[in-house]
């Protein structure tokens, strides 16, 4: 029998506790043993639930217990997940966790320290919630040469971005309906300012590399300035603007963001919408593999939690390799990088525009106020020139092929 100790019994906490006792059968089966919650962690009480009895307040009656050898924390941020995810390693007891944030942050050095005390430090759910991509990435493609990531990596904003599309309506109003149904947080700036996606496509990259890409060089960029004209332009160029993290080894050297991006229709990622989320891999030996699901919500975040605990009860002892270094990937500087935009500057500046951009196609989609055009490819660098030398845009939005 393995002995599990939940921390935080919030929305992951208690759907780990769901999902272990509805598919008890199932999920022993394929553990080979029978797992057991011997405690669950929280400040508060739960007076009439089921588990009530479980509730403890106090870490160490956990980290004392030589029974519990799996530690799940669902706790979030930094502090107390990090203190109490080390000492539960060195005492050798094996962490599964959703925590990207303490993920992004400590990753490498709570890996080495589960190395080092023979058991595990497991994230599965830290990205994409239920869709299993940090399996692929670790045990999976193994024999591939990782060299591009393309996510939709949050699903608040996927949601907001579709139904900005879908409705023709503003970034503001859907924000506040999103808030309303409580599928945006009252404080939304981690999810629409993209430093929840930011966090994630590090702990992938990481992966890829087998070093540290640190989420504090990703240049990013949320979907604060999108509005409801940006889609009436990607309609008429059968685009779609997606909010995307993404990382890439290039001829001059590796990048990570996340910005807004407009994909075509024919782009793997363009018809995943709502709160789903995608991750979109590529390889130089299977080429392009995409894993899509469910990448926020209680049961689907917990169901991976689970995975993690199921791995942990099939190696018993041992530690599942993991390549991720501590020694930091240099990330090219954003300005270096080359993409084509589609920029929007109003209709007395068109002549202005062409001249400073001397390769344009036009886009008219009717806004007679504007003009709007795709650029060649160039750098960020020369962009952000060129828009300066003629004062600005309206708004610029990154093309992806
Ligand atoms: N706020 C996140 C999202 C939750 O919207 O995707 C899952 O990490």
């Amino acid at each position: 029998m393995i002995q599990v100790a939940v921390l935080g019994y919030g929305t992951v906490g208690s759907g780990v506790v769901e999902v272990i006792e509805t598919n008890k059968a199932v999920i022993n089966k394929k553990a080979g043993t029978e797992l057991n919650i011997k405690y669950i962690l929280d400040l508060r009480d739960f007076p009439g639930d089921p588990y009530e009895d479980k509730v403890v307040h106090d870490f160490n009656m956990i980290l004392e217990d030589p029974e519990v050898t799996v530690i799940c924390e669902t706790m979030g941020g930094i502090d107390p997940a990090y203190t109490f995810s080390k000492k539960a390693l060195l005492a050798g007891k094996s962490v599964c966790t959703s925590n990207k944030e303490l993920v992004a942050n400590h990753g490498s050095e709570l890996i080495q320290l589960a190395k080092e005390n023979h058991c595990n430090y497991l994230f599965e759910a830290s990205v994409g919630g239920g869709i299993p991509i940090i399996r692929p990435l670790n045990y999976s493609l193994t024999a591939e040469k990782l060299d591009a990531i393309t996510g939709i990596l949050n699903g608040t904003t996927n949601y907001i971005l579709t139904k900005m599309e879908e409705d023709g309506a503003d970034f503001a109003d859907v924000l506040k309906e999103a808030q309303e149904k409580g599928y945006a947080e009252r404080k939304p700036e981690a999810d629409v300012e993209g430093y929840d996606a930011c966090r994630k496509i590090a702990i992938l990259s990481s992966l890829m590399k087998g070093k540290t890409v640190n989420y504090e060089k990703i240049y990013t960029e949320g979907i604060t300035k999108i509005t409801s004209a940006d889609f009436i332009y990607a309609k008429k160029m059968k685009r779609s603007v997606k909010l995307l993290a993404m990382s890439k080894g290039t001829e001059d050297g590796f990048f990570a963001m996340v910005a807004p991006f407009m994909i075509p229709e024919e782009h793997p990622l363009f018809n995943v919408k709502g709160v789903f989320n995608a991750v979109y891999v590529h390889g130089n030996m299977l080429g392009d593999s995409m894993y899509y699901g469910r990448g926020a919500g209680k049961l689907p975040t917990a169901s991976a939690v689970v995975s993690d605990i199921v791995d942990c009860a099939r190696h018993p002892g041992k530690t599942i390799m993991c390549f991720w270094d501590a020694e930091q990937v240099e990330l090219m500087d954003i300005a270096d990088t080359k993409r084509r935009f589609f920029v929007r500057v109003k209709a007395e500046k068109k002549e202005e525009a062409a001249a400073a951009f001397s390769s344009i196609e036009e886009v008219n989609a009717g806004l007679t106020e504007e003009f709007a055009f795709v650029t060649d490819v160039m750098t960020e660098k020369e962009f952000d020139e060129k828009i300066a030398s003629i004062g600005g845009s309206i708004n610029r939005i990154r093309l992806e092929n």
